[in-house]
């Protein structure tokens, strides 16, 4: 067991599947007290019971992250049973495939309340709190998508743009507070994103290599004890986003034939 984070208070937001609960097991198996939210409270009960097996506490509280009252009673609860708020994981997220010009505007609110709302909701609850202890970590999972928009993909990409966006003004304004921020990119996770996505479901028929969503929750674990900005899960996500930088052009021809290719009925 990794004992440094035992006794450590964890409120991790979309706990109830994929890299989240990933993340929620691995955090349970290194004596986290773990706070787990998401809207589905009987898989977060279950997945209560399932950890009970590790040291230290897990808490379930049911609720949508866009939801700002929800957020506050959250941190709220966090501090009164633990006592502190050391890592707050703004991991709640929601895709959506539709193009720009179609989606409905109800689509378009709740994909943006989720993405970036309810990240600034739990963010600005967990603010004092760690403020006032001295010390804290704010982690948000953001996409390898963030660093250049996909067609199909355009609102849930300027959504991750503007939660690293957020995480870059945030780590300056909380540092003098000794408060950390760390941004984690990863790329194509095997969760069940793309069965919740927005517009039009199911599998993404792209060839491009997954990862699966204990991978991810190990780098979030790592970049707790490191204290490490910006985290990329494999070296051709790295690649992906500094040769995009560097070469912007070549970049969006990639990507537009690999999406023509789609369209015609080619993989990726
Ligand atoms: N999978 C990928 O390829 C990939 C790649 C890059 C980044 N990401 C990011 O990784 C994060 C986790 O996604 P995932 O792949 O693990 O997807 P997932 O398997 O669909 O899990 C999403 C989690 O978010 C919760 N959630 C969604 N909307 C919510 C809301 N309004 N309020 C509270 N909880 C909500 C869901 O729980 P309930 O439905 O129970 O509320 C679920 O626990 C997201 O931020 C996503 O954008 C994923």
């Amino acid at each position: 067991m990794n004992s440094s984070l035992t006794n450590k208070a964890i409120l991790l937001t979309g706990a109830s599947a994929g890299i989240g609960r990933a993340t929620a097991v691995a955090l349970a198996q290194s004596g986290a007290n773990v706070v787990l939210v998401a809207r589905r409270q009987e898989r977060l009960e279950a997945l209560v019971t399932e950890l009970a097996a590790y040291p230290g506490q897990r808490l379930a509280m049911a609720g949508d992250v866009g939801d700002e009252a929800f957020a506050q009673t959250a941190v709220a609860e966090t501090v009164a049973t633990f006592g502190r708020l050391d890592v707050l994981i703004n991991n709640a997220g929601l895709g959506h495939r539709s193009h720009l010009a179609d989606m409905p505007a109800a689509d378009m609110h709740r994909l943006w309340d989720t993405n970036v709302m309810g990240l600034l909701y739990f963010t600005q609850a967990a603010i004092p709190q760690m403020k006032e202890q001295g010390s804290g970590h704010i982690i948000n999972i953001s996409s390898i998508v963030s660093q250049r928009p996909l067609p199909n993909m355009g609102l849930y990409c300027a959504s991750k743009t503007a939660v690293n966006f957020l995480g870059r003004a945030l780590r300056m304004e909380l540092r003098p507070y000794h408060i950390c921020v760390t941004t984690v990119y990863p790329g194509r996770t095997v969760t069940e994103f793309g069965d919740a996505l927005l517009g039009q479901k199911g599998a993404n028929p792209s060839r491009l290599a997954r990862v699966s969503a204990d991978r991810v929750a190990q780098a979030i674990l790592k970049a707790m004890h490191t204290g490490k900005t910006e985290v990329y899960i494999t070296w051709t996500d790295w690649l992906f986003a500094h040769g995009n930088r560097l070469f912007p052009g070549a970049t969006d021809w990639l990507v537009e034939r690999i999406a023509s290719r789609r369209s015609t009925g080619h993989r990726a």
